[in-house]
């Protein structure tokens, strides 16, 4: 709500003042003097008190509004706003040096609760100033080293490259299996389009694969009648930290000799059947975009099997220079580095890696302690041989876009930021082409798909603000009533 509808002059009646106060629907109005300063505020309790004293409805505002307001300056910080808030002081007047109202605070607006925020306050600090006070903050540096190190060890694999996103990770992988022009790639329909989008980079076709209705990614059964005598890799993406049924893509993998691309962008942290994702395929990526698990800002990591595709995507990532004769490009490589003072952060996040799956685990558990009461909603997925890492809380309403939308302007303003599931690939004008079989599955679960505030900061207030703000608008949505 902008500030101009919620503020009325001085010389109004106090019927056009209630008219506006019914209008705004937060239970009170800024009143401006002739020169547009703040002059009063007036509340629904203000002109119920007027009333009784012998007010009527022709009245000027100017004798009933309240003189003695609490106000502050434009700019303040959120500390000291929130800090403001009492029982009686619920929305504050933020005025310029000249006293006009230009802003104003209510405890939703100023906490609003993000979906996925990073939580930096472990040695984050301490590691990047160290960075700065040694000038290592290009991308040599030991921080790169002790991240690709922490890596190799947590997923179980030899190889690791620290990069400069998620998308790229994807893109080195592929160029460095050989895969191209004349390739095909099974991926997911319902993924975030970056991994599509680095298939394509290759020149090599995407085929766009249907999800399990169950665990919402591909599986041996959806990529089976994809498969074609130009099939070169799988690509599992571990979507929203829920991991692919493996078992099944590697037996088909090795059936067809096929090489598996695992993209884990979304999945740090989970486990299938015990063992860490990322250590099936013969390639796996990482993200560490600000909204995931752990953060770099912008990162990623590719880890390989085979240590001759590791050795290639080492040239590859850094210009195709060879590492013995500077100068001296022995390929068509690539700037994909990742800078030290990144990598510094990675190595401060990934000491609480374990702390972070276990708070993501302990929010599901908690969203998903509301959503079971109401009738008709589905739950994010856990396979009985999947440790959900639960990256982007996501859940499935029972109906489609309109329903999602109202519950997205219901949370909304509630001061909650919501998601809506990725679009199924195939809608998009970019990848109609990429269609070879039935997508319907991905197509229903991307209209109902919802997302949750996930942020591994969500205090136990703000996870109980999320839990009433379903109560309160999910069930007329879905047409239900809380069990
Ligand atoms: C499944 C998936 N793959 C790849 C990426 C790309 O990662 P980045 O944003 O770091 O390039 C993302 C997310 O951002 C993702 O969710």
């Amino acid at each position: 709500m902008e500030v101009k509808q919620i503020t009325i002059s001085q010389n109004v009646t106090l019927k056009e003042a209630m008219e506006a106060l019914n209008r705004v629907a937060l239970g009170i109005i800024f009143i401006n003097d002739s020169d547009g300063k703040l002059s009063g505020v007036l509340s629904d309790g203000d002109i119920r008190r007027s009333f009784l004293r012998g007010s009527v409805l022709g009245d000027l505002v100017s004798t009933v509004m309240n003189r003695t307001f609490f106000s502050l300056p434009v700019g303040t910080d959120n500390e000291k706003i929130i800090a403001s808030f009492t029982e009686q002081i619920k929305i504050i007047p933020l005025l310029d040096v000249e006293g006009r109202v230009v802003d104003f605070a209510t405890n939703k607006k100023i906490r609003q609760i993000p979906v996925a925020a990073p939580q930096l306050d472990g040695n984050e600090l301490a590691y990047v100033t160290d960075c700065i006070k040694t000038s290592w903050i290009s991308s040599q540096g030991k921080y790169v080293r002790e991240f690709e190190n922490i890596f190799k060890e947590r997923i179980q694999l030899p190889n690791a490259l620290a990069v400069s996103n998620g998308t790229v990770a994807l893109h080195l992988a592929l160029v460095a299996l050989g895969i191209g022009k004349g390739d095909e790639v099974i991926v997911p329909n319902l993924t975030f389009a970056a991994s599509v989008n680095a298939i394509i980079y290759t020149g090599a076709t995407p085929v766009l694969a249907d999800v399990d209705p169950m665990n919402w990614n591909l599986s041996a059964e959806t990529i089976r009648p994809l498969l074609s005598e130009k099939t070169k890799a799988i690509m599992p993406v571990h979507l929203y930290g829920h991991p692919c049924d493996m078992d099944g893509i590697l037996d088909l993998a090795k059936e067809k000799n096929l090489f598996v691309v695992e993209d884990c962008a979304e999945a740090l942290g989970s486990l299938y059947k015990g063992k860490p994702i990322g250590s099936f395929g013969d390639v796996s990526t990482f993200s560490f975009f600000g909204n995931k698990t752990i953060t770099t800002g912008e990162g990623g990591m590719v880890l390989f099997q085979d240590s001759a595709i590791a050795e290639k995507a080492s040239l590859l990532r850094d210009h195709g220079m060879s590492k013995e004769k500077r100068y001296w490009h022995v390929e068509v490589g690539f700037n994909y580095r990742m800078t030290n003072l990144q990598a510094a952060l990675g190595v401060a996040q990934m000491e609480r890696l374990d702390q972070f799956v276990t708070k993501k685990r302990e929010i599901a558990e908690y969203y998903n302690s509301i959503l079971k009461e109401i009738p008709g909603i589905t739950l994010p997925p856990e396979e009985r041989w999947a440790w959900n890492s639960y990256w982007l809380y996501t859940f499935l309403l029972p109906l489609g876009d309109e329903e999602r939308s109202r519950l997205t302007n219901g949370m909304n303003q509630d001061g909650i930021e919501t998601r809506p599931i990725f679009f199924p690939i195939h809608e998009m004008p970019p990848y109609k082409n990429y269609v070879r079989g039935d997508l319907s599955v991905s197509k229903t679960i991307s209209r109902r798909g919802f997302s949750l505030p996930s942020s591994v900061n969500l205090t136990d207030e703000d996870r109980q603000r999320v839990g009433e703000s379903l109560i309160r608008h999910l069930p007329s949505i879905v047409g239900s009533s809380v069990k």
